[in-house]
């Protein structure tokens, strides 16, 4: 039977090991109180969704600094969005971000709403996305699951079967360890599997969740995910 996701660990390690991120708050800023801008937050995962933090961050600063507020950007026109949005591919993802900034003025008065449940009815604004601000910027209590997440819980629990088989099962094992720090939790479990649980190398002996992992286990954490057969 499998071990919960062990949350005190894995924020007793985002504490030492956290990245610093623009558009992060340290753990120990948030701790004092200090809360993101759903703005920024919603900003960094749009652009984030396919490409690297890496390619992300002078992307990210730029449109900051031309934009620093919903506002801001609703009201810039599309084409200087696109413009500077060149590079980072999917334009789609630009227009439904000026559109997604738009309606926040329009129905929110510039406001981002505080929910996930509200925040995905806004455009461009899925499942994933919506979670996320929610989490970081307003600790809601809600599971934070990406393709990086995916993996670590593929691998914590050795999972027989393909993660497209098991997405509902990865999803309610995350959302039963989400602790009060949930944005801060989401963001360790994603630097867990960019700089710990990484697509070909696991470091399992710096990994908190070692000891209820039951991939490291196995001795082959590697080999999970399983691949979907064709
Ligand atoms: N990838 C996408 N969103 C992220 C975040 N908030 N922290 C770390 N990696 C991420």
């Amino acid at each position: 039977s499998p071990v919960p996701l062990d949350a005190s660990a894995v924020l007793a390690w985002y504490d030492r090991h956290a990245r610093a991120l623009p558009w992060r708050v340290p753990p120990r800023d948030r701790a004092r109180g200090v809360a993101p801008d759903p703005y920024r937050i919603w900003l960094s995962e749009v652009m984030l969704q396919q490409t690297t933090i890496a390619a992300v961050i002078r992307y990210y600063e730029r449109f900051t600094t031309l934009w620093p507020t919903v506002e801001d950007l609703a009201s810039a026109p599309l084409d200087a969005v696109l413009v500077e949005w060149a590079g980072l591919g999917y334009y789609a993802r630009a227009r439904n971000l000026h559109a997604c900034a738009e309606a926040v003025v329009a129905r929110h008065g510039g406001r981002f709403p505080q929910t996930a449940a509200v925040l995905a009815s806004l455009p461009g604004i899925g499942a994933y996305t919506s979670a996320a601000i929610a989490a970081i910027a307003e600790d809601e209590p809600i599971a934070v699951v990406d393709g990086n997440v995916e993996r670590l819980l593929a691998r914590y629990l050795a999972l027989p079967v393909p993660v497209r088989e098991a997405k509902d099962l990865i999803r309610a094992q995350v959302q039963a360890a989400v602790p009060s720090r949930s944005g801060d939790f989401a963001q360790a479990l994603m630097d867990l599997g960019a700089t710990i649980c990484a697509p070909k190398k696991a470091l399992c002996m710096l990994c908190p969740l070692q000891s209820g992992c039951a991939g490291t286990r196995t001795g082959n954490p590697l080999a999970f995910p399983v691949r979907a057969p064709k």
